[in-house]
């Protein structure tokens, strides 16, 4: 048996435990076991305690995405041994002691990261660096709007594009996540102020305009983030930790050549193997170079696990969100 945080019903995050489970075994289906040192908790985990996720699986069932920690056993020929350390896709089954993973989702650990910053790579990296470079199709010098800029993919934002040659500015709701919007690599730190007029913060700020928003909360920042966007900008939607699904009039599109952009790296890579690579490498490269870094703002020892969803249900994420195991 090993130590897991279970989801056994859609409860919310209240309802997460951390339970004996069987220790998965996937060398009979040719995948890697990897003796997980730390995983990263994000938002579409805390999602999945209310069944709220595109990917539901049947109850019970072991959350997470991602995890970092040394090869337990691998196939041949995979260049992987046991003992290596590792960072990994594990699309479920990452918050557990042991975990599993295809041989083409697992990475070497990148040099001088301890576990836990290796653990904030894959889900948040990965889909910035396919939102900036693909989707965004980003060019230096540009200037890029982050929203939920603290957070464990807004950081991850704002250290892509500024590392891709961006001029970031982030729009967050208090001082403390100010600190890691900048420490993340955005020059101008927008607070969202008691009106909650962010757009006036940001023109001061940008009074040229934004060539880019890079927008992971949704809800009414969409309209007035393409208020802000200069001829040829492109409003790329990642997320809605606000709630609301945005609802945009397109009329709004064409006064300036906008384009409004969906960035899905779980429903782009994951069909295709070749996509997963180069995606992964981009950003694993700049992370290699020292160009971009994962931080870390938040870390849980695996018993306390459930702490780790109460953060993000409770918007004080800063930084990622990591469990490590014991
Ligand atoms: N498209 C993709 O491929 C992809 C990949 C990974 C994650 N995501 C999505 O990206 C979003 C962010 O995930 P994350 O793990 O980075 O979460 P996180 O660390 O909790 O960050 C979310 C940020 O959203 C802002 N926010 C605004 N209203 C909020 C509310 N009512 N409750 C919580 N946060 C609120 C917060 O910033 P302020 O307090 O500063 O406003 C917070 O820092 C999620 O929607 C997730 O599903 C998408």
């Amino acid at each position: 048996m090993m130590r897991a945080v279970v989801i056994s019903s859609h409860d919310g995050p209240s309802a997460v435990r951390v339970d004996d489970v069987d220790v998965p075994s996937g060398a009979a289906h040719g995948l890697v076991e990897i003796d997980v040192r730390a995983s990263g908790v994000s938002f579409p985990e805390l999602l999945q305690t209310r069944g709220l996720y595109q990917d539901s699986p049947p109850l019970p069932f072991v959350p997470g995405v991602e995890a970092a920690g040394t090869v337990r056993s691998a196939p041949e020929g995979s260049g992987l041994v046991p003992g290596m350390p590792v960072v990994a896709v594990t699309g479920r089954g990452g918050l557990g002691q042991v975990a599993l993973a295809p041989a083409a989702y697992v990475f070497p650990l990148p040099d001088g990261l301890d576990f836990a910053e290796g653990a904030a790579i894959p889900l948040n990296f990965f889909t910035a660096y396919f939102a900036v470079s693909l989707r965004a199709r980003m060019r230096p010098g540009e200037r890029v709007l982050v929203h939920g800029a603290a957070g464990g993919l807004g950081t991850a934002l704002c250290s892509v594009a500024r590392a891709l040659g961006g001029r970031v500015t982030a729009v967050v709701s208090d001082q403390g996540k100010a600190e890691f919007a900048a420490a993340a690599g955005a020059e101008n730190v927008v607070l969202i102020p008691e009106d909650g007029d962010w757009r006036a913060a940001v023109m001061a700020a940008e009074p040229e305009g934004i060539d880019i928003v890079l927008d992971p909360v949704g809800g009414p920042r969409a309209v007035d983030s393409l208020r802000l966007l200069r001829p040829l900008g492109r409003y790329v939607v990642l997320g809605f930790t606000a709630g609301a699904i945005t609802e945009l009039k397109v009329n709004r599109l064409l006064l300036r050549n906008l384009d409004v952009v969906g960035a899905g790296w779980g429903a782009y890579v994951l069909a295709d193997p070749v996509a997963f690579r180069e995606v992964a490498e981009g950003a694993l490269r700049l992370i290699a170079d020292g160009a971009c870094t994962p931080i870390v703002g938040h870390r849980f020892p695996l018993e306390d696990a459930p702490a780790a969803f109460a953060v993000l249900e409770e918007r004080r994420a800063r930084g990622k969100v990591v469990v490590e195991m014991p």
